[in-house]
């Protein structure tokens, strides 16, 4: 990991308290995980959404190992699809995120994670919910 005089204090603040640190149960129906990891760095994140009836997301959290601005990625995107709709959660781009941390070039794969990681949990709410609606039909 890089010193911290490296970092940006956006990143610092969510590095240092991180927001939604945690797991939601894998096994419910309305949570949905996205696990990623960056093949540069070795670094790994786990993000989850859980759902509401009207598909807005009620509750987000992640588990980064990995680097400051990982962390900070992660952090801050819970905190933007909490209240969201899927629609809007997946719109997130990393450009978005690295923006508001303030990412140096080298540090974007770090945001690209956090985006991925978002997406991924999606689709596997998506996946869930259409295995469910085969199961009753
Ligand atoms: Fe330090 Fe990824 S660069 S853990
Ligand atoms: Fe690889 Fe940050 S250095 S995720």
């Amino acid at each position: 990991a890089a010193p911290r005089r490296f970092y940006h204090p956006n990143v610092i603040d969510h590095y240092e308290r991180p927001r939604n640190v945690g797991l939601l149960d894998k096994k419910s129906s309305s949570v949905g995980t996205g696990l990623v990891g960056a093949p540069a760095c070795g670094d790994v994140m786990q993000l989850q959404v859980d759902v509401d009836e009207n598909g807005r997301i009620r509750d987000a959290k992640f588990k980064t190992f990995g680097c400051g601005s990982a962390i900070a990625s992660s952090s801050l995107a819970t905190e933007w699809i909490i209240g969201k709709s899927l629609d809007e959660a997946a719109a997130i781009k990393n450009s978005d995120i690295a923006k508001e941390l303030c990412l140096p070039p080298v540090k974007l794969h770090c945001s690209m994670l956090a985006e991925e990681a978002i997406k991924k949990a999606l689709s596997d709410y998506e996946k869930k919910q259409a295995a469910l609606k085969a199961a009753s039909a």
